[in-house]
């Protein structure tokens, strides 16, 4: 094996690394001499000195101290093998691993006795598909704000909600609470948990626009599992239709009709809106009763909301509903974003392209194939894996705010 790495990048990493042990195993073989020295007791060879012993405390201190510190080096230089090889290996983002050794060593014996206990650094645990143990082990790429996390997902019995609420439980959700109209959520829930091996998806049924529902959806989860800070809104419908409609027989202009428009708006504008805010709401309250106001970074992110927009939120011909619905969710992400940071929350949109799920699939295979999948730059729906992965990133990257275009490169025919 480590013949076939011989002369590649992690071939080279590897040899370093073993430097990087036979080097601090002589320097633990000096401190042991170096201290057997000054302190006979320690190696049982009897030797005499006479220095004084507040002499020998002051060499004492210099010593070990030089000798802790060049271990850090080797540590932290270990440590970036580490990282160097995960990011070869698994194509991890090393930066997001955080060094090991951090805090200052203490000047004197007597000031390490004083000062607290070197702490450990706040990582969590994150590793995709690991159950959330307290493993200690640094970020991993894509798990961040999700490992432990509680979630709400809506629209979660089909389509994107379902591979959304998939890939949140496999990168180590505490719980998602996968909401539907349909009942197949129940099952689906039932589904993750034993591809998971652990309780962590929970069905819930009911409809998005339901605010008592709603309700209720979010004291399960905050009596059961705690606050909810992942909020994926997706449920969604569409009724689509042109806006003005010419009969041919009467000659009669047909307008769209406005309790279309209002239950489009109502699923795919308001109630996501809702879903959000209950969740900033709840985590305002959390904050408030611990007595905490302006967030602060060192509290870490408290939550993260994507809505689901669409590239029809740019205009689509027979989709003037739906289109408001998704346009109106780019307003409500840029006022939520500006808003609920004072509690830690951020907020974004997501706007996918044709996507493979039966939404999309309504539209008719001969519609797909003529008037979509040729202004494609992929050729192909998106798979909804690829949405649900797009997803995770917003969510667990603090530093993604706004809009993320997943087209598929799509440019609406003239
Ligand atoms: N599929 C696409 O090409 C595409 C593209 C852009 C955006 N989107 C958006 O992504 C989201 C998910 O779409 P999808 O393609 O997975 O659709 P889908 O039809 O596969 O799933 C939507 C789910 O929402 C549920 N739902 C609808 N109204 C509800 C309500 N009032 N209460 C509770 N549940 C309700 C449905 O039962 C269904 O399970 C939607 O908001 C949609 O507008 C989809």
């Amino acid at each position: 094996m480590l013949n076939k790495l011989k002369g590649t990048a992690v071939g080279e990493l590897f040899r370093d690394a073993c430097k990087l042990g036979e080097e601090n195993l002589k320097l633990q073989k000096d401190i042991v001499v170096g201290w057997s020295r000054l302190w006979p007791g320690l190696s049982g060879r009897v030797q005499t000195t006479s220095t004084p012993f507040a002499e020998v405390r002051g060499v004492w201190s210099e010593t070990v101290q030089n000798l802790a510190h060049k271990q850090r080096e080797l540590v932290n230089k270990q440590f970036e093998f580490a990282r160097k090889t995960l990011d070869l290996a698994f194509g991890v983002a090393g930066n997001e691993l955080t060094p090991p050794v951090k805090a200052e060593l203490p000047a004197t014996p007597e000031a390490a006795e004083k000062s607290p206990p070197v702490s450990e650094p706040a990582i969590e645990p994150q590793v995709r598909g690991a159950s959330p143990v307290e493993s200690g082990r640094p970020y991993i790429s894509g798990t961040q704000n999700i490992v432990n996390k509680i979630a709400v997902v809506t629209g979660a019995a089909s389509g994107i909600g379902e591979a959304v609420s998939r890939e949140l439980a496999h990168r180590g959700a505490k719980a998602v609470m996968l909401v539907d109209r349909s009942d197949q959520v129940v099952a689906l829930a039932n589904a993750i948990n034993e591809e998971e091996g652990r309780t962590v998806a929970i069905g819930q049924v009911g409809d998005t626009t339901d605010a008592a529902f709603r309700k209720r959806v979010f004291n399960e989860a905050v009596e059961r599992y705690g606050i909810v800070s992942i909020c994926v809104p997706a449920a969604g419908i569409t009724r689509d239709a042109l806006s003005v409609r010419i009969d041919k027989e009467t000659g009669k202009a047909d307008l769209y009709p406005v309790e279309t428009f209002r239950q489009v708006t109502e699923v795919n504008l308001i109630a996501p809106i809702y879903w959000a805010i209950e969740m900033i709401a709840r985590i305002a309250e959390d904050r408030r009763e611990r007595g905490l106001k302006r967030w602060e970074p060192e509290e870490k992110i408290q939550g993260a909301i994507v809505f689901l927009g669409s590239v029809s939120s740019q205009g689509n011909k027979g989709q003037i509903s739906y289109a408001v619905a998704k346009a109106g969710l780019e307003g409500a992400a840029a006022t939520l974003m500006k808003e609920a940071i004072f509690h830690g929350v951020r907020c974004g949109v997501i706007h996918p392209g044709f996507t493979d799920t039966p939404m999309a699939k309504a539209l008719g295979s001969d519609f797909l194939e003529k008037y979509v999948l040729p202004y494609t730059q992929l050729r192909r729906l998106i798979r909804p894996e690829e949405i649900a992965d797009a997803i995770c990133f917003m969510i667990s990257n603090s530093a993604v705010s706004g809009e993320l275009w997943a087209d598929a490169g799509w440019h609406p025919p003239a």
